[in-house]
């Protein structure tokens, strides 16, 4: 029998399943006294202490003769002739140690986690698709999820998250998403040997590379790679969806101003738009932001050309629609179900138009 603690490098026992394994599907945590046991039949199972089976890989009777964690984290259970009937790898949830990969006809995306305590689906999700690789976040209000960065590319079966050697001595190691074409995409390059790596998903909708550094005693981990990010080529800070919290400008990686119907007042993290009474058009009205992007503009299309009053009529048409955005140079019109981040641009042709109660 095995304990959790074999796999404290990962952190803890509830990242062994955040890692690895799939989520939970009869709980969301399991406690210290759970064990994990490989069955005489095959199947690997972690149990609570009365038997509640909290996760399992149901491989009962296919020929497991073994198990086995490999030094890249890996964990798998073997036959006799030495062949992977089950690995751990193949079910990346929020995160991808080096060597592990999102791919076409396994598992295609990281999936965040809601919260630290709540180990279930949150609502941001980094998906690899035919043509892109993308990053939505899923709001209650709308069954479609934003879509907040994409990255264009070639085709690609895979992404591999992996570690290379930049010289022969070693002095740096390249940390990249790897594609089935050959190429890579560079994310960092830590100084010294940076295979104990794991990229992961965000509470925040963040994707971010944290890096084990054995030499030291303490603070061995650090974060060496941040997707949304002001050093980033990726993206400022302001692109993503919650930076502001509910409602707020954002400019700079930062926070600037609390949008109101007074005009901009100091952002503060109470911010947010004044709930909505009713739905009919007789019970709101709008107001307008000039210079803003909602965080959906950037990489969606929206729709049009239309003109602003057909975009407003649109969303006043729509129970759920909370506000609309509108660019003047393309005419184009974006309908938002919800309202958090709004970028700053520099063109005050950027329309933001936000729905208030009456009374
Ligand atoms: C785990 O087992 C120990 C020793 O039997 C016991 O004291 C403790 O309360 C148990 N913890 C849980 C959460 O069941
Ligand atoms: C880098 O670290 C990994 C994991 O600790 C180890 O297996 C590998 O041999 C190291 N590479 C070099 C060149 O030392
Ligand atoms: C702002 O909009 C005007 C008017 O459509 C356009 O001509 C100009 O290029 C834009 N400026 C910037 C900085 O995007």
């Amino acid at each position: 029998m095995l304990t959790l603690s074999l796999f404290v490098w990962v952190s803890n026992g509830l990242s062994l399943l955040i890692v690895g394994f799939g989520k939970p599907t009869a709980a969301n945590q399991f406690s210290e006294n759970a064990t994990l046991s490989l069955g005489t039949n095959g199947n690997l199972v972690l149990a609570e202490a009365d038997g509640t089976v909290v996760w399992q890989t149901n491989t009962a009777n296919k020929g497991v003769v073994g198990f086995k964690l490999l030094s890249n984290g890996n964990m798998v259970l073997r036959d006799s002739k030495g062949n992977f009937i089950w690995q751990s790898f193949d079910y990346p949830t929020d995160t991808l140690l080096v060597g592990q990969s999102i791919r076409v006809g396994g598992v295609t995306k990281l999936v965040s986690r809601k919260s630290a305590k709540e180990n279930v689906d949150g609502s941001y999700s980094f998906v690899l698709e035919p043509k892109q690789w993308a990053m939505y976040h899923k709001i209650s209000n709308s069954p479609q999820p934003v879509l907040y960065y994409s990255s264009p590319r070639q085709p690609t079966d895979y992404l591999k998250f992996i570690c290379t050697p930049d010289t022969d001595e070693g002095f740096a190691y390249d940390l990249s998403l790897e594609t089935s074409d050959g190429g890579s995409s560079f994310l960092a390059r830590p100084k010294y040997n940076s295979t104990a790596s794991f990229l992961r998903l965000g509470m925040d909708g963040n994707l971010v590379i944290y890096t084990y550094y054995d030499k030291v005693s303490w603070g061995a981990y650090e974060k060496t790679f941040s997707a949304f990010d002001r050093d980033s080529n990726w993206e400022t800070e302001c692109q993503l969806p919650e930076r502001c919290g509910k409602l707020g400008v954002c400019e700079d990686n930062q926070c600037v101003a609390c949008p109101s119907e007074k005009g901009l007042l100091g952002w503060s993290k109470s911010c947010e738009a004044k709930k909505l009474t009713s739905c009919a058009a007789k019970d709101f009205h709008y107001y307008k932001i000039e210079g803003v992007d909602h965080y959906m503009c950037k990489y969606t299309r929206g729709s049009g050309p239309v003109k602003v009053e057909d975009c407003g009529k649109k969303c006043t048409s729509d129970c759920k629609c909370l506000g609309y955005f509108y660019n003047q140079d393309t005419s184009r019109c974006w309908i938002a179900y919800d309202l958090m981040t709004l970028t700053k641009v520099s063109n005050s042709t950027h329309l933001g138009f936000i729905k208030v109660p009456n009374k």
